[in-house]
């Protein structure tokens, strides 16, 4: 038995304010407006771990008076800040399973929010739930939740660390994955010596110094690079991989806040919907870092199912051990620093202005010594600067607008690409690794002006296994296996990180895609074509089924 089992089961309240008329699965029933402990369904003594208890009383979230932690690179932290990191997190690590901000309960926090321990609707239980509905669990990822909840979470963290180093000016280092000296496991994270706070067993040891590929579940490359290697051709071509992906997912797919924030939760038809800050590097990231599924005589690390039984993919590959792994950290604070960049200087997006979102709210642990819960709205920390903390280097040209985009097909697949002669596959139909479908003539809406998107409805997959396709506009099948995020005709993919199957089993997400860009730059001459071919490249071998062929629309939504 291990200490999450040991564990108190204590309630950890979800609040959600209000009025939230745009997001049904939000609002609960009967005018109740918390979802709280009555919907968790963490049983002390079942085998999930369950996230500590605080009675205190619960406060509002004040803004921080001034800005004093600024987040560094782990690659260029000094040696004092280095020895720092450890320090808080070794202290963390050594607080009792049962107080709040342990580390222990930090981990356990994720995985209830990610692993169905709250519901829509209070006043139902899972058994009212299934697939779909009000009893569905609620998740903080693959939706607009993800980004302004994972700032909050780690800020909490940020904040009991400086405390247990007595250091208010402590800053959470982030994993700059995004710059070509940052693309590799850090050094401070892998060396085991001298029982260091940061290692974690449970990693890919496959890829522990190895150039990470911020695609990685397209699996493209033949053979792992080493980090430290000759920066030949293979080198410099896989680290413009890395760079375009990062800039898809910022610019060229990231166009306004639906896109790249995602789409609104919905309890009604399970349809969620991530946006490209959660689904590309973000998602790749913890796949590469975390230990492959393995089967095993000895469960004792793996992450428990609802169902009992044991996901021993660990810890970063699987959403409900995630948080086990000090990493997860730096590497959420650097998705929350992209976060902060795309807001701040590029596309320039506040996020959503609808009131559901900005007054959603959640609970949290605050302080150590006396842990307070804090109430947070989702408009308190859309400025980092209200939480006391900002990045280094914002100013600096951020190594994504290096990216070298080029075309996979030259001369462009020009309009429709000959579509009169290919056959459109019946739907729905089952995506398996390998077999490229290809949908030919995708009507192009006529309305100049307005923002286009591809949208794949109603997308069922197996959450816990992985999932990916790619998405690419006219390039032919013979070609499709290359397609990629630096070839202008990407564009864009669906892909998760593996997570528990609590909800019932398959779940359903509604891909969107921004594609203005890449169907300016593939149709060039060719701006009057009136419809283009989609094809459509599955990366995994789960299958995947997609009930409906994807259209291209409209929107003015993009908010
Ligand atoms: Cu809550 Cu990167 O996951």
């Amino acid at each position: 038995m291990n200490g999450w089992m040991a564990s108190a089961c204590w309630l950890l309240w979800l609040v959600v304010a209000a009025g939230l008329t745009r997001y049904p699965g939000l609002t609960s029933a009967a005018g109740a407006t918390d979802i709280n402990d009555q919907n968790l369904n963490c049983d002390p003594s079942g085998k999930l771990p369950c996230p500590p208890l605080s009675t205190a009383p619960i406060v509002d979230f004040k803004t921080e008076r001034s800005v004093k932690r600024i987040r560094q690179p782990v690659h260029r932290l000094s040696r004092s800040s280095q020895e720092k990191y450890k320090l808080a997190v070794a202290r963390m690590k050594a607080l009792p399973a049962s107080h709040p901000l342990s580390f222990t309960a930090q981990a356990a926090i994720h995985q209830a929010y990610c692993d169905g321990h709250y519901r829509y609707d209070p006043t139902t239980t899972k058994q009212d739930g299934g697939g779909g509905g009000v009893g569905r669990p609620f998740d903080v990822h693959s939706s607009c939740i993800f980004a302004p909840w994972h700032r909050i979470y780690i800020y909490f963290y940020e904040r009991a660390l400086a405390e247990l180093v007595g250091d208010d000016t402590f800053a959470l280092p982030y994993w700059s994955w995004d710059a070509p000296e940052g693309m590799v496991i850090p050094p401070l994270f892998r060396d085991a010596a001298g029982n260091n706070s940061l290692y974690d067993e449970y990693r890919n040891q496959a890829n522990l110094d190895k150039l990470v590929d911020l695609d990685y579940l397209s699996k493209r490359r033949p053979a792992p690079i080493d980090f430290d290697g000759p920066k030949d051709e293979t080198y410099m071509e896989a680290v413009n991989s890395n760079l375009c992906t990062v800039y898809d997912q910022q610019i060229r797919n990231g166009k306004g806040a639906r896109n790249f924030l995602g789409g609104l939760p919905n309890s009604t038809d399970k349809n969620t919907s991530s946006g490209t800050l959660e689904q590309m590097a973000h998602t790749a990231m913890h796949v590469w870092t975390g230990r492959p599924a393995r089967s095993t005589a000895d469960n004792s690390t793996c992450a428990v199912e609802h169902d009992g039984s044991y996901n021993c993919r660990n810890d970063m590959a699987f959403l409900g051990s995630a948080g086990r792994d000090p990493l997860f950290y730096s590497h959420h604070a650097n998705v929350d620093r992209l976060w902060h960049i795309w807001a701040t200087t590029l596309c320039g997006g506040n996020g959503f202005s609808d009131p559901a979102w900005l007054d959603a709210s959640f609970v949290f642990y605050d302080g150590v010594r006396s842990p307070r819960r804090v109430r947070i709205k989702f408009r308190d920390v859309l400025d980092t600067t209200n939480l006391g903390y900002t990045y280094a280097a914002v100013a600096e040209k951020p190594p994504f607008l290096s990216c070298n985009l080029t075309s996979l097909v030259p001369g462009g697949g020009g309009g429709g690409g000959g579509s009169a002669s290919k056959v459109a596959p019946a739907f729905p139909l089952t995506l398996k690794g390998g077999e490229v479908v290809e949908v030919p003539g995708v009507a192009l809406p006529a309305a100049p002006g307005q923002d286009r998107v591809l949208v794949i409805d109603r997308v069922e997959y197996d959450p816990a296994e992985e999932n990916k396709f790619d998405v690419a506009i006219n390039v032919p099948k013979e070609s499709a296996a290359k397609v990629a995020p630096q070839y202008k005709e990407y564009a864009g993919c669906f892909s998760v990180v593996p997570s528990s199957v609590e909800s019932g089993g398959e779940m359903e997400a509604k891909v969107t895609l921004a594609i203005d860009q890449v169907l300016a730059d593939v149709l060039g001459a060719a701006s009057n074509a009136t419809t283009v071919d989609v094809v459509i490249v599955p990366r995994t071998p789960h299958a995947i089924k997609l009930y409906l062929p994807p259209t291209i629309q409209n929107t003015d939504d993009l908010d």
